[in-house]
């Protein structure tokens, strides 16, 4: 059929200026959901009286053929502006001249945001699915490591002792805070804009509502011009998974660092690794360090969706088609990075000696020591230069706060007794944090019982 707007103009579109302004290589992809919307518009029409019965009966069927060739592969992504555009050609094709009347009270501007809508709700709730299984995942393995000592880090420096399962868990909160905001973008994704028109509405008063519920849609949009000139739901998602990507990516930090030889904390499995063609002995954390680097398109993608939409005049105008490479890319990445990052979580070797052994470098106890001496009456701030004194005296005398015997501690404070040992010895410094968020292994295996009740009643 060739162009829908040809009436106007005395000339051809250059073609070089058709290659730069079509989107079909890249809306192909809305298909399914530009399907579903022009069934439910034809059966709009049909109920305000703009098609008879029959009408509306051809083109519902036209609307299966096409589904059943698209479904079949036998849909070449050529010869039209956009997946709009090469729809009503199909729609001709099959259901004859009657399909040239689909298109009344609808423009693409409404459709291309009907269509984007309806599958970012469908990708929106694919993401929510991956972030359950990789938060399962995590509260698994953290499961078998309440009691797995581990040194707590600040400035990266070691700072106080935890348990991989708290370590694990910390991320665990993080995904489930990106899991709520993608449901809460799920709320302005959800709004029907179709009925807008070019950006005025039409003169046909369609059911809107019925359309609505036809295609699952909570609610519709409340002005015209707004509805084909809002991406804000784009943005919102671009955000969210921006967020989700920086969670990973911090992951992903922490997972290469902790495969080095000189932590060891972690083995990643031969199948989430790669070689050097040099250098034999090299095992290279790829995939980790893949989504770190897809996190900076991803976040990419956000800045630029932003930077599309500043300077907008209302309503709908061409630079807004930029909004379907950012969102599917980001879909993409994050769908991608999402599932191999679980699968390479999920075959990680963890190495109990080597965090716990790291755990008895940097004095990390010298806190348990200084809480230590307040419970035997000295002010916080003092009994911190007691024990900063300790902590010098063990650096020049390459020993550990364990190591002291009790006269050595009676050289800086007469207080301390017998029970010091008990106090700063690892596991039991680990076992006294039994605040409410704290590593404690009690404290932590309440947190993820109450976790795994939540999963039971998750929506
Ligand atoms: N391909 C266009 C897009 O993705 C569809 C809307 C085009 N509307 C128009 N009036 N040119 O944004």
């Amino acid at each position: 059929m060739g162009k829908l707007w040809g009436g106007r103009f005395r000339k051809e579109t250059d073609r070089w200026v058709r290659a730069f302004g079509d989107s079909l290589s890249f809306d192909f992809r809305l298909w399914p959901y530009e399907l579903r919307a022009s069934e439910a518009h034809a059966r709009m029409l049909v109920q305000v009286g703009v098609l008879s019965a029959t009408e509306g009966d051809t083109i519902l069927k036209g609307i299966q053929k096409i589904r059943r060739e698209f479904m079949e592969g036998k849909v070449e992504p050529t010869g039209e502006e956009d997946i709009h555009s090469l729809i009503e050609t199909l729609l001709v094709k099959w259901a004859g001249e009657v399909g040239k009347k689909l298109h009344t009270g609808r423009s693409r501007n409404d459709q291309v945001a009907t269509d984007l809508r309806l599958y970012l709700r469908d990708e929106t709730l694919s993401v929510r699915e991956l972030l359950f299984e990789l938060r399962l995942v995590l509260v698994d393995l953290a499961a078998q490591h309440c009691e797995t000592l581990m040194p707590g880090f600040t400035h990266l420096q070691p700072a106080q002792p935890v348990s991989f399962a708290h370590h694990l868990l910390a991320y665990y909160e993080m995904f489930t805070r990106d899991d709520q905001r993608f449901q809460d973008c799920l709320h302005r994704i959800n709004v029907l804009p179709l009925g807008a028109g070019a950006l005025a509405g039409t003169t046909f008063v369609l059911n809107r509502e019925a359309a609505a519920a036809e295609l699952g849609f909570g609610s519709v949009t409340q002005n015209s011009m707004d509805a084909v000139s809002d991406r804000d739901f784009v943005v919102e998602f671009c955000a969210a998974a921006s967020m989700t990507m920086v969670h990973l990516s911090r992951f992903c930090e922490e997972l290469i660092l902790w495969s080095t030889p000189q932590f060891g904390f972690i083995e990643l499995d031969d199948a989430y690794t790669t070689g050097s063609s040099m250098m034999p002995q090299k095992k290279n954390p790829d995939v980790a360090e893949l989504c770190r680097g897809k996190t900076g398109r991803v976040i990419g993608n956000l800045t630029a969706m932003l930077a599309v939409l500043k300077g907008l005049p209302l309503t709908y105008n061409k630079d807004i088609q930029e909004d379907k490479p950012l969102l599917f890319d980001t879909v993409d990445s994050l769908k991608r990075c999402l599932d191999v990052f679980t699968s390479m979580v999920l075959t990680i070797t963890v190495n109990r000696d080597s965090m716990s052994a790291a755990a008895t470098q940097g004095l990390l106890n010298a806190t348990d020591l200084a809480e230590y001496l307040v419970r035997k009456g000295l002010p916080f701030r003092e009994a911190h230069g007691v024990v900063g004194e300790i902590v010098f005296y063990c650096l020049e005398h390459g020993k550990r706060l364990e190591e002291l015997d009790l006269e050595e501690y009676h050289r800086f404070s007469s207080i301390i007794e017998e029970d010091v040992f008990r106090a700063v010895a690892l596991q039991e410094a680990l076992k006294a944090r039994q605040i409410l968020g704290g590593p404690a292994p009690e404290t932590v295996q309440r947190r993820i019982e109450t976790i795994l009740k939540d999963f039971s009643k998750t929506d």
